[in-house]
């Protein structure tokens, strides 16, 4: 397992589209292995392949509480299949945006469906933390970061800064 530099803002292939995965290989299990070891150092609670630069729809998450009590997921070509009207307020942050946390509204419940490693189809229902978590990591695999869904000035300041930061490591 070995742990991958990760993707920050602004680069660009973040926003890429990922592809489905065609089948579960020594090389699809080897990287579930290295995005749940880069995950849990950085620490997170869910990572998406593009986040370390690679376009493909899979994901990893854990959203346990405890370190002794680890509940590592993978999930392959991971859709929702359903979400609540009712919405709720959640504090978010992103490894591809570091120390930066912003409340995001979205579905409260969700029916997500995804292909595990043994090949197999699940299907699971989702509250708090893991509902938030897997609409999260699913917009990774289309583009989309938790940021989007702020005003323009707030994205734009970001942005910014992000940029800013980038140019001055290109720099030095
Ligand atoms: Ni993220």
């Amino acid at each position: 397992m070995t742990i991958r530099p990760l993707v920050i803002i602004p680069d660009s292939k973040l926003r890429l589209v990922s592809e489905p995965v065609q089948g579960i290989t020594g090389e699809i299990r080897r990287l579930a292995d290295d995005m749940l070891e880069t995950m849990y150092d950085a620490p997170g609670v869910g990572l998406a392949a593009i986040q370390i630069g690679v376009p493909i729809r899979m994901v990893t998450m854990d959203v346990s509480k405890s370190e002794d009590e680890r509940q590592p997921m993978v999930l392959i070509n991971p859709e929702i299949v359903w979400a609540s009207e009712e919405k709720r307020i959640y504090e978010e942050g992103c490894l591809s945006i570091p120390e930066y946390y912003e409340e995001v509204e979205r579905p409260d419940r969700v029916r997500f469906r995804y292909m595990d490693l043994q090949g197999e189809t699940v299907e699971q229902d989702a509250d708090g933390l893991l509902a938030t978590c897997v609409q999260h990591e699913i917009d990774h695999l289309n583009g989309v970061l938790f940021i989007d869904y702020l005003s323009k000035l707030k994205r734009d300041r970001v942005m910014t800064k992000f940029k800013k930061a980038a140019k001055r490591e290109a720099g030095a």
